[in-house]
């Protein structure tokens, strides 16, 4: 609609993304612009779940326009064929799909859910009533290659938007865990910090787990992880259960991923203050560059961690990036604004372009 002249309403939130990139000129944008120019390349089928959101559909129009991604649209056809005239979009090339109108697929998706749980106490009836679900309705998708990736979790609480994708789609083979990271943009390099979203209170071999696994997810935005395992002890300074845990897991990673600096346990401020590590402690693998990596003992820490960041701390937090799923399922954050969606999607694509993963 854009070349025909019709002068479509510009999408202010749009606007709005533009201007904060401006006034965010500080932040080192580099990480963000390579993802969505490496999405473009190859944009994927993007289901979103919860499509009659104003939010989720501008945030189609975007990366429609943008070539970032196919958006397939599930939702109440009605109520998003309302927001779309309501806000001048422009979203006729895209799927919409309304699973209250797919009475075969649902059937068909509903013998898939029984199968995979039936044996977790799922009967065939609950599956037909759970399909309905747009979350277990896209993940399905996404399982039978109706979709390359799905995005949802913006108007429902996390734990209650994963459950349906663990149950349908699960964790890749070899992974134990599946475990959540936040990007911090900042004046300074890229942070990465995790978990931030999944495992309330992981054990010793968890922790290793995340470990290997965030090791992974960092060199997938071409960045090379110096990890530090937090806690609020440096290297056996406090005895306690938390830095013991850290302590562990950091020798327990060390022997399974012999090629990737980590250190530990150790404070944050030690971890990304390269003068107090030379200082205090020249015997750390991070002491020559710092850390660009932070592993925290718990969800509490980690959760808590990101979100203060997020809201004072003059730095762009870009995730959550779901780790370890078997195939792309990314989890918003709720409540997440236009311009984290969109980059969200940039991520899935990417994500579902690397589809084969290796470690
Ligand atoms: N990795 C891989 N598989 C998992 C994980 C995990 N981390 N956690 C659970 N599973 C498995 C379960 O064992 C289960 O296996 P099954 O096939 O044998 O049944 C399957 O996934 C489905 O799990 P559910 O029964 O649906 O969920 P469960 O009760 O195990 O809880 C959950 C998992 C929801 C992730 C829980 O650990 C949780 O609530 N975590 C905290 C989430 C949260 O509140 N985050 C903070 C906010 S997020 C934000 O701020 C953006």
């Amino acid at each position: 609609a854009m070349e025909t002249g019709v002068a479509r309403q510009p999408i202010e939130d749009w606007e709005a993304y533009h201007h904060e990139l401006l006034k965010r000129i500080g932040i080192d944008q580099k990480l963000m612009n390579r993802m969505i120019s490496q999405a473009k390349q190859h944009p994927k089928r993007v289901v979103f779940a919860e499509a009659d959101h104003v939010k989720i559909l501008k945030a189609a129009q975007i990366v429609k326009d943008q070539k970032i991604a196919q958006p397939i649209l599930l939702g109440n056809r009605k109520k998003i064929g309302r927001i779309i005239a309501e806000n001048n979009l422009d979203l006729s090339e895209c799927v919409i799909l309304d699973p209250f109108e797919e009475d075969e697929r649902r059937e068909k998706f509903a013998k898939i859910l029984f199968e995979k749980r039936k044996r977790k106490g799922l009967s065939l009836f609950e599956s037909r009533r759970l399909v309905r679900d747009r979350i277990y309705f896209g993940s399905i998708m996404v399982e039978l290659n109706e979709a390359d990736a799905l995005i949802s979790g913006l108007t429902r609480d996390y734990s209650k938007t994963i459950s349906p994708a663990l149950q349908v789609i699960g964790v890749e083979e070899g992974i134990n865990k599946v475990a959540g990271m936040y990007i911090i943009l900042s004046k300074k390099e890229p942070y990465f910090f995790a978990d931030t979203t999944v495992n309330v209170n992981p054990t010793t071999e968890e922790l290793s787990d995340i470990i290997g696994l965030t090791a992974r997810a960092v060199r997938f935005f071409d960045t090379e992880p110096r990890i530090a395992v937090l806690s609020y002890s440096n290297f056996g300074s406090n005895n306690g259960e938390m830095p013991e845990k850290a302590r562990k897991a950091t020798e327990m990673a060390k022997e399974r991923y012999p090629h990737v600096i980590i250190d530990g346990e150790m404070q944050a401020n030690t971890a990304l203050n390269c003068d107090l590590l030379k200082e205090h402690y020249p015997f750390s693998e991070l002491a020559e560059k710092g850390a660009n990596t932070l592993i925290f003992p718990d969800l509490t820490s980690g959760n808590i961690a990101y979100k203060v960041l997020q809201e004072i701390g003059g730095a762009e937090a870009i995730g959550p990036v779901l780790m370890g799923m078997r195939k792309p399922v990314h989890i918003l954050q709720l409540g997440s604004s236009i311009r984290e969606i969109v980059n969200m999607v940039a991520i899935a694509v990417v994500d579902a372009q690397n589809y084969k993963r290796s470690l």
